[in-house]
C-alpha cells in the first residue's frame, strides 16, 4: 500500500515538474521571442532608413541626378507644385541660382518654406542632392 501511494507521489510530482518547464517555456519574453516578426519595417526619413540607404549607396554607387529626381523631386518639381521652381524652367531658376549654387543646396539639404529637407530624399548624399539640382535646373 505504502509503495504504491510512494508511486502515484513520485508520478504527480514529475507531472508538476513538466507542467512547470513548460509554463518557462511560455513566458511572455519567449512567446515574444518566438513570435517576433522576421523583419522590421523602416519608414523613409527615419534613422533606420538613413542606415540602409548608406550600405545600399555604397553596394552600386551614387544615383544620377535623374533618378533622385524621378524618384524625389519630380512630384513637386515637375509642375512646381507650392511655387517650386520647375525642372528644365530657366526664369524659375535663375533668381535663385544668382545667390551661389552653395546656399541652393544649403537650402535643398535643410529644407526652405513648403521645400522638406533633402526633398524627402532622407538617404541623399550632398552630391546625390547636388546632381539632382543640376539636372533640374538646366
Ligand atoms: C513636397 C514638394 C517638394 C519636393 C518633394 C521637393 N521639393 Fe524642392 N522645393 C519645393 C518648393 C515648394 C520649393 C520653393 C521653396 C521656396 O523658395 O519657397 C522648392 C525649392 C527647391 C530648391 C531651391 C532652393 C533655393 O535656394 O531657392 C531646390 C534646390 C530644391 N527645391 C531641390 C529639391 C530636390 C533636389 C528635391 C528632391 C531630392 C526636391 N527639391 C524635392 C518643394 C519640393
Amino acid at each position: 500500500m505504502m509503495k504504491a501511494i510512494r508511486s502515484v507521489v513520485a508520478v504527480l510530482a514529475g507531472v508538476m515538474l513538466t507542467t512547470l518547464a513548460i509554463a518557462s517555456s511560455n513566458s511572455d519574453d519567449a512567446i515574444r521571442e518566438r513570435i517576433k516578426p522576421a523583419g522590421s519595417v523602416c519608414i523613409q526619413g527615419e534613422e533606420c532608413a538613413a542606415a540602409s540607404g548608406a550600405a545600399s549607396a555604397s553596394a552600386s554607387g551614387p544615383r544620377s541626378g535623374e533618378d533622385v529626381y524621378n524618384s524625389f523631386c519630380g512630384a513637386c518639381h515637375g509642375v512646381g507644385v507650392l511655387g517650386a521652381p520647375k525642372k528644365g524652367a530657366a526664369a524659375d531658376w535663375a533668381p535663385r541660382l544668382e545667390k551661389g549654387f552653395d546656399s541652393v543646396l544649403a537650402n535643398a539639404i535643410n529644407g526652405i518654406n513648403a521645400m522638406p529637407p533633402k526633398g524627402t530624399c532622407g538617404d541623399c548624399s550632398d552630391e546625390e542632392l547636388s546632381e539632382a539640382i543640376k539636372f533640374m535646373s538646366n
